[in-house]
Formats: structure tokens, C-alpha cells, sequence
């Protein structure tokens, strides 16, 4: 049977929404502010701005640019790159896709959750206690199947009916909303000492070096790099797209959305007194703290937490919808899949795949650090390589459609010395935790 014609975006800013709904999710909200409580406030952000210029800029333009070259998903781009050794690089990047979708899934389904029934109840005072009846169990469970349902839905759609369709209404409107929460967070008596805490760094913090692998962790995560995302976006570009101009965009705009949730979530936990709960449940902070201190707030507390619960549910799906489209795509290149099969398919392996982690929060906790901390920065490791010293003229390849740049040559540079070396050093020093959120999982396994 002849192969369909690969599909395209229809629109630039098709492919710009659909790029930045797959960086700005739950990375931006729930992983960035529980990251930032935990590592000190500012020292992390603004370690976390220096890895994403130095590390997670030049890697984006280089999924960029190897999925528009190449025109198909990661396994078979890379092959077609470099040999068909390097097809177990695009292995693992649909590895990390499996493993990041099953527990993303589970916190995606908190957050419909909570939107919903801060629609039709409110939210509880005692949300504490309310997070760890739903967090973990059946009804995790049913929300994460739920919430898997409606990825593979949109999914099936195809690119241009159901995920260009789909971020270019949901972006904006989370947009609108996060930066109306901000406003709202700031006229918040006691507000201040949450802006302290974000903007003022300690020195010790950005002397340490957990720090900084967290920080270079999440912005591969934020970024959705090292697992081939973006190259399968990519993938659907025409060949006259400014590879470099939509990489700042991208990278600006996941950016501003983690930058503006800060704004939301810190001012509100320190205006309510809550900023000790934070240290407790790392994974639930927000899932806490925040529900608290709507409740608190009465009635107006009500309408904002639902806003805040929708945007968390848009960034969720169209991030969702990526990692989901990397599998896809290769079920589709790889072994001739229809579209709608594929879906079906990965969504019932990934219905399954999440049940350890709506069963136990460690797990769930341990898969997060075991693909951000470990598996992208391995990924996006092999893909600076790559494109670095294997890859066949990367810079004319990444120049096409972009005339008159002249950072190619640094790109190039960044990528061969400057990405391998911080990211070696950050794994070398991740490989405890490595160690110990593989313990936990083949605990939890058997
Ligand atoms: N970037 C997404 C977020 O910040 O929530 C998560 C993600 C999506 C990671 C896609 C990796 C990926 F391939």
C-alpha cells in the first residue's frame, strides 16, 4: 500500500503553538515551582535560565533541525543521519516517552480533577488530606485513564485537525489565564515576601551542584528535548521555516509561562502562611498548598482555582499530545501503524504503564527523576554528539530558510564541547539518584 503523503502544519504559527503547547505543561507549573521551593528560590531560576541558554537553546535547534531534514520520526531520522547504529538513540527516546507519559498521565488527571470538582464543590479547606485520598488508588486511576482517553483522541485527529486545532485555542487561553492569575496574586496582602523569596538568590545554592543538575534536568524537561518531541514536530515543517528564530520563540515562550506561574504560586503560598507545607510532599506542593489557600480566599478563591486548574489541564494536554506523538509517528514510519491503530494501541500500553504510578506516590516521584534527571540528559547528550560530530554538515542543514545568521558556527561549537561537557559532569553527579530511583522502582515492581 502506497504511504500517505506525510502530513504539515498548515500555518507558522501552527507549528510555533503546537511546539510551545508541548514545552509549556505541567514542567512549567507543577515541576518548576516544586523544583524552585526545593533548591532555594532564586539561585534555581537562575541557574535554570543559564542551562536553558547554554544547553537547552542549542539542543532544540538541533532536534529542529535533524526532524525537518530528515522528515520522520526520531528512530529513522537518526538513522538516516548517522547509520543504523544510531537507531538505539531514537530506542531510547521512545523509551523516555513510554515512561514520561505513563506518570505525566496521573498528574495530568489531578489536575482535571481538581478543575472539575472546584467547578461543581469548591475547593477543601483540608486539602492536605484530600490530596492523599485522590493522589494515589482507584481514583487516580480513573482520572488518569480519563485523561489518556482525551490525549488519544486528539491525537487520532492527526496533526493539522487535531493538535495544530487543538494549541491554537488552548495556548493563548493559558496564556490569558496565567498571567490574570499573576495580576491577581499580587494584590494579595503579604505577597511580598513570596517575590523575595523568588527573586533574592542565595549564594550557597548556586555554588552546589544538585542544584544546577536539577536546574539543567528542567529545562530539558520544560523544553520537552532529549526524547525527540521536537524533532517529530519538526519533522512536519517545510523546509523554508527560520530554524532558529521559532527555537528563541519557542524557548521564550516556555520561559515566560514558568516565569509567570512562579509569579502565581509564590506570592500565594507566602500570603497565605503556607510556604512549610511546600517541604513535605515535593511531588503534591501544588496540589496542597494551592487548593488551601482557595478555599481560604472563599468565594472569588473559587473562580481563580478553577482557572488555575483549567490552564494546568490545557498545558497537561497539548504537552501530553507530543510525547504521545512520538510514539505515534514512529509506530507509524517504523512499522507502517495507521494513525488511529497507533493511538489505540499506545493509549492502552499507557493506561496500563501508569498504574504503578497512580498506585504510589514514590514511584511516580522516582519515574520523574529517572527520565527528567537521567534519561533526557542522556538523550540530549546523544543528540549534541550527533549533531555535533556525526551529523553531516548540520549548520548548512540548519541555515536552509534562515539567511544572514551568523551563530552557526558557535552552535556547532556548543554542541560538540560545551552541551557534552555540562551534561557528563551533571549525570556523573545525578548517579546516585540515579541508583536510587531505580531501587525504588524494582521495589515497587516486585
Ligand atoms: N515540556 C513538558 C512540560 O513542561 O510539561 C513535558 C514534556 C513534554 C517533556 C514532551 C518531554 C516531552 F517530550
Amino acid at each position: 500500500m502506497a504511504r500517505a503523503a506525510r502530513e504539515q502544519w498548515s500555518t507558522r504559527a501552527g507549528f510555533v503553538l503546537a511546539a510551545v503547547g508541548s514545552a509549556v505543561g505541567l514542567g512549567n507549573m507543577w515541576r518548576f515551582s516544586y523544583l524552585t521551593a526545593e533548591n532555594g528560590g532564586a539561585a534555581f531560576v537562575l541557574l535554570y535560565v543559564a542551562m536553558t541558554l547554554l544547553v537547552g537553546l542549542p539542543v532544540l535547534l538541533a532536534e529542529l533541525v535533524v526532524g525537518r531534514g530528515a522528515r520522520q520520526s526520531p528512530i529513522g531520522a537518526l538513522a538516516r543521519y548517522g547509520g543504523s547504529r544510531w537507531r538505539a538513540l531514537g530506542f531510547l527516546f521512545v523509551a523516555a516517552g513510554f515512561l514520561i507519559l505513563a506518570y505525566y498521565s496521573v498528574i495530568a488527571g489531578w489536575t482535571v480533577r481538581y478543575a472539575l470538582v472546584g467547578l461543581l464543590m469548591g475547593f477543601d479547606g483540608d486539602a492536605g488530606e484530600r490530596f492523599g485520598q485522590l493522589a494515589t488508588g482507584p481514583r487516580a486511576l480513573f482520572w488518569h485513564l480519563l485523561f489518556m482517553v482525551l490525549t488519544a483522541g486528539l491525537v487520532m485527529g492527526g496533526v493539522r485537525r487535531g493538535i495544530e486545532r487543538a494549541s491554537l485555542v488552548l495556548m493563548p487561553l493559558l496564556f490569558a489565564i496565567v498571567v490574570g492569575l499573576a495580576v491577581y496574586a499580587a494584590t494579595l496582602p503579604g505577597a511580598e515576601a513570596g517575590y523575595r523569596y523568588y527573586f533574592q538568590p542565595s549564594f550557597e545554592e548556586l555554588l552546589d551542584v544538585r542544584v544546577l543538575r536539577d536546574a539543567a534536568g528542567q529545562a530539558f524537561f520544560s523544553l520537552s528535548l532529549g526524547m525527540g518531541a521536537m524533532l517529530t514536530y519538526a519533522s512536519y515543517l517545510s523546509r523554508d521555516t527560520h530554524l532558529p528564530a521559532e527555537s528563541a520563540v519557542i524557548a521564550g515562550a516556555d520561559f515566560a509561562v514558568a516565569f509567570v506561574a512562579g509569579l502565581v504560586v509564590f506570592p500565594m503560598l507566602f500570603a497565605f502562611g503556607l510556604e512549610g507545607e511546600v517541604g513535605e510532599s515535593t511531588v503534591g506542593a501544588l496540589f496542597i498548598t494551592l487548593p488551601h489557600a482557595f478555599a481560604e480566599m472563599g468565594g472569588a478563591g473559587r473562580v481563580v482555582g478553577i482557572f488555575f486548574f483549567v490552564s494546568l489541564v490545557v498545558g497537561a494536554l497539548t504537552s501530553a499530545i507530543s510525547l504521545f506523538e512520538v510514539v505515534v509517528s514512529s509506530l507509524m514510519d517504523a512499522a507502517d501503524f495507521e494513525r488511529a491503530h497507533a493511538s489505540l494501541l499506545l493509549g492502552t500500553v499507557v493506561a496500563l504503564l501508569g498504574v504503578p504510578a497512580a498506585s504510589d506516590l514514590d514511584v511516580l516521584g522516582a519515574m520523574d527523576t529517572l527520565a527528567g534527571n537521567v534519561l533526557l540528559l542522556v538523550g540530549g547528550l546523544g543528540l549534541a554528539l550527533f549533531v555535533g560530530w556525526r551529523m553531516d554538515d548540520p549548520v548548512a542543514e540548519a541555515a536552509a530558510g534562515a539567511s544572514g545568521i551568523r551563530w552557526f558556527g558557535l552552535w556547532r561549537r556548543l554542541l560538540r564541547y560545551a552541551v557534552p561537557a555540562v551534561l557528563g559532569l551533571v549525570l556523573w553527579f545525578a548517579r546516585e539518584d540515579t541508583l536510587g530511583a531505580l531501587a525504588a522502582l524494582a521495589g515497587a515492581g516486585g
